[in-house]
């Protein structure tokens, strides 16, 4: 079968991991997808930095590198709003599926986007923008789809985990666990996303999207970080029998003006007999509560590359495999437009 081309943006903390999984592993996936996936170009911004990849695969025109006709799929690693929308735009209008582990761009655009895509007949699959490795994106759109979800809820940012766990364990100090958690690859670009919060509320705006099929963006999302969590903060709950977590919660609730869907990232204090108490480090979970499933528990390692390629290459395999198969995907389902509850309403 011919060859599936792959044009990669971003080779960071993410799209080095996906290019090393691609390279290394090209007869495995080639076997998994029933044809090769050949990189056919990796956009960066600096040229001059050292990479593990043949320099003539890498250019700084990434728009271009969309709009060549040997690519199938687009693996947008960029980041941020723009140019990763655009970009994006114009790969599915384009006829390309694409895989993106950018919540920023998914929580507000996800909407206009998978109406890209639908249109086009082609797959967007974002697996990797929530938890990292953890697979929740495809089990709350395919597996629970015949369900009610009730409630989704979890700790769902690493590096902030990361941080609260540090200080709880080890006593140690805000700033300096912030930049290790830099230095591994766990941080956004800008790390007032994770610490400020928005990073959690993106996804928690696309975990409720999906889970209760109606549309909230993160503006929608009452939020908090952890900037005011103090060391004498952690102190205190152990005295509780508690530890603090950034914890995102998004519900269904049920008031004067019927059901509603509350969405909300702030840190709480959590029983150390809660299962939530004993994810530490950079690692997230995630408790969905559905009608007939009742519990479930997804747990394993939020951030960092090569947890954060592992989601993506799943979802470029079921895209390729789409390609050489003919097929498509489930996308979002119709939405209901069940409103959004404020912070005071809970
Ligand atoms: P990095 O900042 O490490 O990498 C970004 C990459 O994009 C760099 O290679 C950069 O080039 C390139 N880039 C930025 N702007 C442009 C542009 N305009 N044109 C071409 N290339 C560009 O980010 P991460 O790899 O950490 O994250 C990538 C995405 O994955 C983000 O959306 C992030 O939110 C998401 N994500 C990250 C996780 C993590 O644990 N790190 C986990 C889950 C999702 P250069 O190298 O030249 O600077
Ligand atoms: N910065 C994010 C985090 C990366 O720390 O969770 C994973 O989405």
């Amino acid at each position: 079968r011919p060859a599936i081309g792959v044009a990669v943006l971003g080779m960071g903390n993410v799209g080095a991991e996906v290019v090393r999984i691609l390279e290394e592993n090209a007869d495995d996936l080639r076997a998994r997808v029933g044809a090769p996936l050949e990189i056919r170009g990796v956009a960066v911004r600096d040229l001059s930095k050292p990479r593990k990849i043949d320099s003539a695969l890498l250019t700084t025109d990434a728009a271009a590198l969309v709009a060549r006709d040997d690519v199938d799929i687009v693996v947008e690693l960029v980041g941020g709003i723009d140019p990763a929308r655009e970009l994006i735009r114009t790969a599915l209008t384009g006829g390309k599926s694409v895989v993106s582990a950018n919540k920023a761009l998914l929580a507000d655009y996800t909407g206009e986007l998978a109406g890209a895509a639908a249109d086009a007949k082609v797959d967007l699959y974002f697996e990797a923008a929530v938890a990292g490795a953890i697979p929740v994106i495809r089990p709350l759109m395919q597996s629970l789809a015949g369900d009610k979800v009730e409630r989704v809820a979890g700790i769902v940012n690493g590096t902030t985990n990361f941080i609260l766990s540090a200080m709880d364990e080890t006593g140690a100090g805000y700033d300096e666990t912030l930049a290790e958690a830099g230095r591994l690859g766990y941080a956004e670009a800008d790390p007032t996303a994770d610490v400020g919060g928005y990073d959690a509320a993106a996804k928690a705006a696309i975990l409720a999207s999906i889970a209760f099929h109606t549309r909230v963006t993160a503006a929608d999302v009452y939020r908090e970080g952890i900037t005011e969590v103090t060391a004498d903060d952690l102190a205190a709950a152990k005295k509780f029998d508690c530890t603090v977590k950034l914890l995102a919660i998004c519900e269904r609730v049920v008031g004067d003006g019927g059901e509603r869907v509350s969405a909300r990232v702030y840190p709480a204090l959590v029983p150390l007999s809660h299962p939530l108490a004993s994810v530490n480090g950079a690692f997230n979970a995630v408790v969905v509560e559905a009608e007939n499933a009742g519990r479930l528990m997804f747990y394993g390692q939020g951030a960092g590359g090569a947890p954060t390629a592992s989601a993506v290459m799943g979802d470029l395999v079921m895209a390729a495999r789409n390609k050489v198969h003919g097929g498509r995907g489930p996308l979002e389902s119709t939405y209901a437009e069940l409103p959004v509850a404020s912070i005071d309403d809970v």
